[in-house]
């Protein structure tokens, strides 16, 4: 017998066929089971009858949920099943029956968001969640697609560092081997740095950390972020590799996960627009447009989510805003020549109120200018030596940005929170399951 994956199923029409999967749920009528299969590649319903499959029947009748099935049958065209095929179920075979006194948690009805996280083990079983978890992995490799056919070389960045690179505020903190300190990365980016000198055109791409205290729907302690860094490129280079990868990641979930998205009820229109070139405005107009809008930020306020959806929401695609205050950025951003007050930064805004999904910009190339900046932040310098190499060896202006990948597969799946966007969330109150 052909073994088959049910997102195959429809290639099958009115042959007989095995599925190797669970029990998603089942409906009994009478002298009929109507039992719905899935095996992570989608679901089928099946019918099965007393009449003419008497061993079947009575294994599926009273089945409980999740119990693990091999079944056998003939899959026929049905419009009104859901995917539009159906199993005429002949035969199968139990491989662990859930036992009636520890039923599988999570019923097909709602659920707290608590008690979900609490069962997040499970609940990835659901044809939602496993439908945002293959449009994240889509999005992953229609990225490295992008970046790897950019020229750019996947150098991958430690996760153990000596020294904060995003403000330390929200370092984590290591006991490392014999009482030495070490720290969880906040992002790569001074580690491709090196590697940008040594290769040109590289990225980075792995989780980071931040100790955030924020509880809000755009915040994790652990997140994936993508990294470009390139030697002799300048701020413009690298909105415009910005606005390339992220319609490379969007045109690749319309065009690979169709189905994922129709589960998820996305508007595919809003996605199919995504394409270059993105709107670009400077920080001092977007603190205009606030203004328009009843918004009391002023030069020098860093923006929050309210004032990012405010900007974004006169944009039908992501919004690129840059020169923000040299003073509220990090300490290694290059300050524009004729106006030292701005930094050669930008960030992206997605659209729908998912906010800041990229955060770049050039880096001070300059060695005495870095060693300031430093100070002026109170790192310790010792830290920085090895990075300050890269200006006493060579140095030559560079720039690169960071994706957060949540954020960006939020936005793309529509979904409310960026916790259902990664496998198992970490965040402020939740490390397990
Ligand atoms: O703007 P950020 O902090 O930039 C950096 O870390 C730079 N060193 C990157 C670089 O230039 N190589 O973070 C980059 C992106 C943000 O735009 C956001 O999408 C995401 O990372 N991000 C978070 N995502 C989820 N939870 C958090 N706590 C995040 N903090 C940042
Ligand atoms: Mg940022």
């Amino acid at each position: 017998m052909t073994t088959i994956t049910i997102e195959n199923a429809g290639k099958y029409d009115g042959q007989e066929v095995t599925v190797r999967g669970w029990l998603y749920n089942i409906r009994e009528s009478g002298k009929l089971v109507f039992p719905i299969f899935r095996d992570g590649t989608g679901i089928i319903q099946g019918v099965c009858s007393l009449k003419e499959n008497p061993e079947a029947f009575e294994a599926l009748k009273g089945l409980t949920q999740e119990s693990s099935v091999i079944v056998t049958g003939k899959i026929r065209a049905e419009q009104r099943a859901p995917g539009g095929y159906e199993m005429g179920v002949s035969k199968i075979q139990i491989v662990q029956r859930v036992s009636e006194a520890t039923p599988f948690p999570i019923q097909l009805k709602e659920h707290g968001v608590d008690f979900l996280l609490d069962q997040r083990h499970l609940w990835i079983r659901t044809p939602r969640q496993a439908s945002i978890l293959r449009i994240r992995a889509e999005a992953v490799r229609s990225a490295r697609e992008f970046m790897d056919g950019q020229g750019y070389t996947l150098t991958d960045a430690p996760m153990f560092t000596p020294a904060a690179c995003e403000g330390t505020s929200t370092l984590f903190e290591v006991n490392y081997i014999d009482d030495q300190k070490a720290y969880l990365t906040q992002s790569g980016q001074l580690y491709i740095e090196a590697t940008a000198m040594a290769l040109g055109k590289v990225y980075t791409f792995g989780p980071t950390f931040r100790a955030e205290k924020s509880k809000t729907r755009r915040h994790l302690t652990e997140f994936w972020m993508l990294e470009p860094e390139a030697a002799y490129a300048e701020l413009p280079d690298m909105m415009d590799l910005g606005e390339g990868l992220v319609s490379a990641m969007v045109q690749g979930v319309v065009k690979n996960k169709p189905r994922e998205l129709e589960t998820l009820k996305r508007d595919i229109k809003k996605l199919e627009n995504i394409k270059p070139p993105f709107p670009r405005i400077t920080y001092e107009e977007a603190v205009g447009v606030l203004a328009k809008n009843g918004n009391p930020a002023k030069f020098g306020d860093d923006f929050g989510g309210d004032e990012e959806t405010i900007i974004s929401s006169s944009f039908d695609r992501p919004v690129m805003v840059h020169h923000y205050p040299t003073a509220i950025k990090a300490f290694y951003m290059q300050p524009d020549h004729e106006r030292p007050d701005l930094a050669l930064s930008f960030d992206m805004l997605a659209p729908e109120g998912y906010g800041e999904i990229i955060g770049g910009s050039q880096r001070i190339h300059d060695y005495d200018l870095l060693v300031k900046r430093l100070k002026e932040n109170n790192l310790p310098i010792e830290s920085f030596q090895w990075y300050l190499d890269l200006r006493r060896y060579g140095s030559v202006p560079h720039a690169g940005f960071g994706l957060g990948l949540e954020r960006t597969v939020a936005w793309i799946c529509g979904t409310e929170h960026i916790r259902e966007v990664i496998p198992f969330p970490r965040m402020i109150y939740r490390v397990y399951p």
